[in-house]
């Protein structure tokens, strides 16, 4: 089916994984909705900010990220000795696995957690340990069974992705207590910003509580600096210090840093965002029923979709310029995920779907 994508407004960014997909869709620019991007792109006042800060860039960026890590202590109210910045969250998550983890040692996540919790097990040789989900989410009574005298560390994702579950404060706070201090325990908020004012927890009054608890968050989603990488960690000065120093000296750029913070400043950005997430992620997910598909709810920029069809389904929306994203690298075969788009986006999405169950 024919649909003309001509006059929507399409994200500039591509991810890495779509390139893949542009060879065999030689489309110039695609719906990206695969990635949980957001879908406004970057702000303005970030933008601004790397282009100024360009003109430093025959240099090496600051290796403390001080004006950062600054302006986050202050957001956050911690001290700024508590920080460690990332290329991405992601490399947080693979730090903390390098720097609490000896081969052999256990580390545990949930089944359907973030894939990038295995790869960091995986790079420091650590035992997996799999927690069977429970309704797609965190089980975390079995995650607390799992661990044992060799565990080390325990990936939690809240909201996670791809299922999109959230865990109420309370549960997460009994969890936290109840893991014996010698495990560290990595809290994985990249979609924080996504959450309800109900939801909110003040995850960083934790970090004070816990000297085994880091907590990752992101400028990738509701920042909208995914292809800048900055990502940065919480723990209290002692475990932050030893992530740090395991820390690539240069890690993260000089217009990233200097978007980062313009980013961070921009309230307006990050409210919008949310609001827009907000309304389209209820159509989305309203569309998807009224086509007879079942979503998961979700907490964060995206919905999880079952499909009998999926690989199909997938394969329908690259033709029509959209990029989703499948399932079968976390053995959900018969689910995509779908990052909340811009409205427009969304409109084609169910439109393309509508039309290719009609066939
Ligand atoms: C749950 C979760 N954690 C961490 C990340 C890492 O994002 P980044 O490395 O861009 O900060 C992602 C990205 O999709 C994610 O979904």
């Amino acid at each position: 089916m024919a649909i003309d994508t001509g006059s929507l407004p399409m994200p500039r960014t591509q991810a890495a994984d779509i390139f893949k997909y542009l060879n065999d869709f030689p489309t110039a620019s695609m719906i990206l909705l695969a990635s949980n991007e957001n879908p406004r792109g970057m702000p303005e006042s970030a933008r601004r900010a790397a282009a100024e800060a360009l003109g430093a860039a025959g240099n090496y960026p600051d290796a403390n990220g001080t004006a950062l890590k600054q302006a986050l202590a202050a957001a956050l109210k911690v001290p700024a000795d508590w920080l460690v910045l990332g290329s991405g969250s992601s490399e947080l998550l693979t730090l903390a696995a390098q720097t609490v983890v000896e081969p052999g040692q256990a580390v545990v996540w949930s089944q359907y957690g973030f894939l990038v919790y295995g790869q960091a097990a995986a790079l420091v040789r650590g035992k997996p340990v799999v927690v069977p989900a429970r309704a797609h989410g965190h089980d975390l009574p079995a995650m607390l069974r799992a661990i044992d005298a060799g565990t080390r560390l325990v990936f939690v994702a809240n909201p996670n992705n791809p299922t999109g579950s959230f865990i109420e404060a309370p549960a997460l706070l009994d969890f936290l207590e109840r893991v014996p201090p010698a495990v560290t325990v990595l809290l994985d908020e990249a979609y924080t910003e996504y959450l309800t004012p109900a939801q909110r927890y003040d995850s960083m009054e934790w970090v004070g509580r816990f000297p085994n608890l880091i907590v990752a968050r992101t400028f990738s989603k509701a920042y909208g600096l995914a292809g800048l990488r900055v990502g940065y960690g919480v723990a209290q000065a002692a475990l932050a210090a030893r992530l740090n120093a395991r820390r690539p000296r240069f890690n993260v750029t000089t217009p990233a840093l200097a978007a980062a913070r313009a980013a961070l400043a921009d309230d307006e950005f990050v409210q919008q965002t949310r609001e827009l997430n907000r309304t389209g992620r209820g159509e989305l997910a309203a569309g998807l029923e009224a086509l007879g598909l079942q979503c998961l709810p979700s907490a964060g920029n995206f919905v999880m979709v079952e499909v009998a069809g999926a690989a199909a389904l997938h394969a329908a929306l690259l033709q029509a310029g959209i990029a989703v994203a499948t399932l079968d690298n976390y053995g959900l075969p018969q689910w995509l995920r779908i990052t909340v788009g811009l409205p427009e986006h969304n409109r084609l999405l169910l439109a393309t779907i509508a039309a290719h169950t009609r066939h």
